[in-house]
């Protein structure tokens, strides 16, 4: 076939998601338990070049035109910024970004800036060192702090922060988490959390939704929606105080943006996933490793798109989470 990842609902991938590992070094409550997971076997996991043919296909066949490489940690792939090259060498040049717990960064940045990095999220829950430890299982919110200078300093910009808050946990920091980002010049938002977590432990009546936050939000600042028009992007935004800084809202579960969706995921494994909810994946690592051809890859990859589902069903009394955590998955 030619022609681009077209799902059955009218809507088109044009953003591509690739996780590089499931591995991290940090173990969020919400994502992954402190003992870790069963990382893949490193045969499983996609190569260097594996993962630049993918991010080709993409863009040359496919119609891919924005790159966010993901994990578990991405800065824990040794080969990251000869990706990252390789990707923003690619005609038509697709914009590259990064989503990552910014540990390693301060080291990084400079190398991913030269690679041709156009962008950073950064995900940080809490600026106490106390609650990030909590949180994390990790002593380690001074390396992210130095990442997220570094980011900024290397002109990886605008650099964006995720935050994901926890009832009686980390909802306490939502203000000085704006209040600092304000300060840095970083573009906070805030995701509402879902069911993706290692233990199946989601709840959706322990879940801080959209309005908390900004009920929590307003009792320090004004805000007023943004006109923009927000397009295929997760998160809705605010005026801060007038702006021209903003807030965002990733409200995924109660103002789902599924609608809209032009996002394709390919997993550290080589499996593409159609949504991060897809109850299927289809497997592009093993017939690459058996001799397919470029057109024949887009053909399958076309396929799984196909079927993509109009929503990820939260709501659904027959909802199932999938099986694989979002670290798995790649955020
Ligand atoms: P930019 O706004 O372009 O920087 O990208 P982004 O917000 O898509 O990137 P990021 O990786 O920072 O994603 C932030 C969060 O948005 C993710 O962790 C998810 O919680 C949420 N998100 C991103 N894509 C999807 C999606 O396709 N579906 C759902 N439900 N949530 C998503
Ligand atoms: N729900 C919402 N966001 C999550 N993240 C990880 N797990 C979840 C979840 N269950 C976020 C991280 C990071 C991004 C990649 O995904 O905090 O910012
Ligand atoms: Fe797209 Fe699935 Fe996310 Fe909805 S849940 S926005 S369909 S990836």
């Amino acid at each position: 076939g030619t022609g681009g990842l077209v799902d059955r609902h009218g809507r088109v991938a044009t953003d591509l998601r690739v996780s590089l590992t499931d591995r991290c070094n940090l173990r969020c409550t919400y994502c992954m338990p402190p003992e870790g997971l069963q990382w893949l076997p490193k045969v499983e996991q996609l190569t260097d070049d594996e993962v630049v043919r993918l991010v080709r296909i993409g863009v040359e066949l496919l119609g891919v035109r924005e790159v966010r490489f993901t994990g578990g940690e991405p800065l824990l792939r040794p080969g990251l910024p000869g990706i990252v090259a390789a990707s923003t060498a690619l005609h038509p040049r697709p914009e590259v970004s990064l989503t990552t717990n910014a540990i390693g960064l301060s080291r990084m940045a400079p190398a991913l800036a030269a690679a041709g990095l156009d962008r950073i999220n950064v995900s940080l829950d809490t600026l106490d060192r106390d609650r990030f430890k909590q949180l994390t299982y990790r002593d380690r919110l001074d390396d992210v702090l130095a990442g997220l200078r570094a980011a900024h300093d290397a002109g990886l910009t605008p650099v964006k922060v995720n935050a994901v808050l926890l009832h009686g946990i980390n909802d306490v920091d939502a203000v000085p988490l704006l209040d600092f980002c304000l300060e840095q010049g970083y573009e906070l938002r805030f995701i509402e959390q879902m069911p993706l977590d290692a233990h199946h432990a989601w709840t959706r009546g322990r879940m801080v939704t959209g309005e908390d936050i900004l009920d929590r939000l307003s009792t320090a600042h004004t805000l007023t929606p943004a006109t923009e028009d927000r397009g295929s992007a997760p998160a809705e935004r605010w005026l801060v105080d007038g702006g021209p800084a903003t807030v965002g809202v990733i409200a995924s579960v109660t103002r789902s943006f599924c609608g809209a969706c032009d996002r394709t995921r390919v997993t550290a494994d080589g499996q593409v996933r159609n949504c991060l909810f897809a109850r299927d994946e289809s497997d592009l690592r093993g017939p690459m490793r058996e001799g397919a051809t470029d057109a024949e890859l887009a053909d399958r990859w076309r396929i799984a798109t196909l079927g993509k589902l109009p929503g990820h069903g939260i709501d659904d009394p027959s909802f199932l989470q999938p099986s694989r955590p979002m670290s798995a998955i790649g955020g």
